[in-house]
């Protein structure tokens, strides 16, 4: 089930664009390091932040349950 939506308002990214930027490295050991990643790539959480949260659950949920495609 592929979810899409806008985590980060501010930079225009959605859940896609994360899980996206998240399967370029797919051998992360924390959260936080692939969160910074995924900020590289996708500059989400980089405006307001209010994201942040959001997209931190996010990862952690993608690294916790890998999708098959
Ligand atoms: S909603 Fe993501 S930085 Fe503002």
């Amino acid at each position: 089930m592929k979810e899409n939506y806008t985590v980060c308002n501010c930079m225009k990214v959605s859940y896609g664009d994360i899980e996206d930027a998240l399967h370029k490295h797919s051998s992360f050991s924390d959260v936080l390091e692939a969160f910074n990643s995924v900020q590289m790539i996708t500059h989400c959480s980089t405006g307001c932040g209010g994201c942040h949260q959001k997209v931190l659950d996010i990862i952690s949920e993608l690294m916790m349950a890998p999708s098959a495609e």
